[in-house]
C-alpha cells in the first residue's frame, strides 16, 4: 500500500460514490439521522419541488464574507437558533423537541451544502438538487432563513424582520463553514 495506489483522478467512476451519496441528500437532507435530531423532514423539500425558490431570493449570492463575520454568525446562531437547531447544528436543541415536523441537523446538511457551492455542477448527482435549486444554493438559504417555514406550515421562524440580510448572510457563513468558528467575537 502506497500513495501510488491512488492516482489523482477525480472523475468518472471515482466520483460516483460520492454522487450516490449527494443524491441520496436530495432525501437525505430531509431525512436526518442524528440521535436527537430531526428523523425525517421532507416538508421543505416538496414545497421546493413544488414552487422552487421564490423569485426575490432565487439568485441572490452570499457577498464575500469574512472570518469576523463568520464569528459574528457563530454568535448570531447562538442567540437564533441553536435553541431548536442545537449549539452545534445537531438538531439537538431543547425548543425543538416537541416540534412538528423537528428542526432537522443542519451540520451534514450544510456540508453537502457547502460542497455544492464549490463543485457545482462537476458532480452528476447534484444536477438535480441544483437544478430544484435554481443552481443556487445559496438563494435556497436566504430563502429558508428569511422567509421561515409559515408557507410549509413548519416552526421554522422568519428571521427577515430579526436579523439584517448581512447577519443572515452571516449566520450562513457560520453554517457554511462548518459550524467551526466560536460565538462571542461582536
Ligand atoms: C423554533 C425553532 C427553530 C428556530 C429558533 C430556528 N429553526 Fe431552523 N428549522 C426549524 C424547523 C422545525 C425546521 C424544519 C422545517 C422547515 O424546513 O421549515 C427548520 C429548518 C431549517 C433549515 C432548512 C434545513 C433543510 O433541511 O433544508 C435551515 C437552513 C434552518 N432551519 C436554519 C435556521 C437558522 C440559521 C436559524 C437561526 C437564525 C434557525 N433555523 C432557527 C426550527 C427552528
Amino acid at each position: 500500500m502506497t500513495g501510488q495506489q491512488h492516482p489523482r483522478r477525480y472523475s468518472g467512476t471515482a466520483l460516483l460514490p460520492v454522487a450516490g451519496l449527494v443524491l441520496g441528500f436530495v432525501a437525505a437532507s430531509f431525512v436526518q439521522a442524528g440521535a436527537h435530531g430531526a428523523k425525517h423532514n421532507p416538508t421543505r423539500f416538496r414545497y421546493l419541488q413544488k414552487h422552487g425558490i421564490p423569485e426575490v431570493y432565487k439568485n441572490l449570492k452570499s457577498p464575500v464574507m469574512t472570518k469576523a463575520d463568520i464569528s459574528k454568525g457563530a454568535t448570531l446562531f447562538a442567540e437564533n437558533c441553536a435553541s431548536c437547531h442545537g449549539a452545534t447544528g445537531e438538531g439537538d436543541g431543547e425548543a425543538g423537541k416537541d416540534l412538528n415536523p423537528k428542526p432537522p441537523a443542519l451540520r451534514s446538511m450544510m456540508d453537502m451544502m457547502a460542497m455544492m457551492r464549490q463543485e457545482g455542477h462537476a458532480m452528476k448527482g447534484m444536477k438535480k438538487m441544483m437544478g430544484m435549486m435554481n443552481n443556487n444554493p445559496d438563494g435556497y438559504l436566504i430563502w429558508t432563513v428569511s422567509e421561515g417555514g409559515a408557507a410549509m406550515n413548519t416552526a421554522m421562524p422568519a428571521f427577515k424582520d430579526i436579523l439584517s440580510e448581512k447577519e443572515r448572510w452571516q449566520v450562513i457563513s457560520y453554517m457554511l463553514d462548518g459550524f467551526k468558528a466560536k460565538a462571542g467575537k461582536n
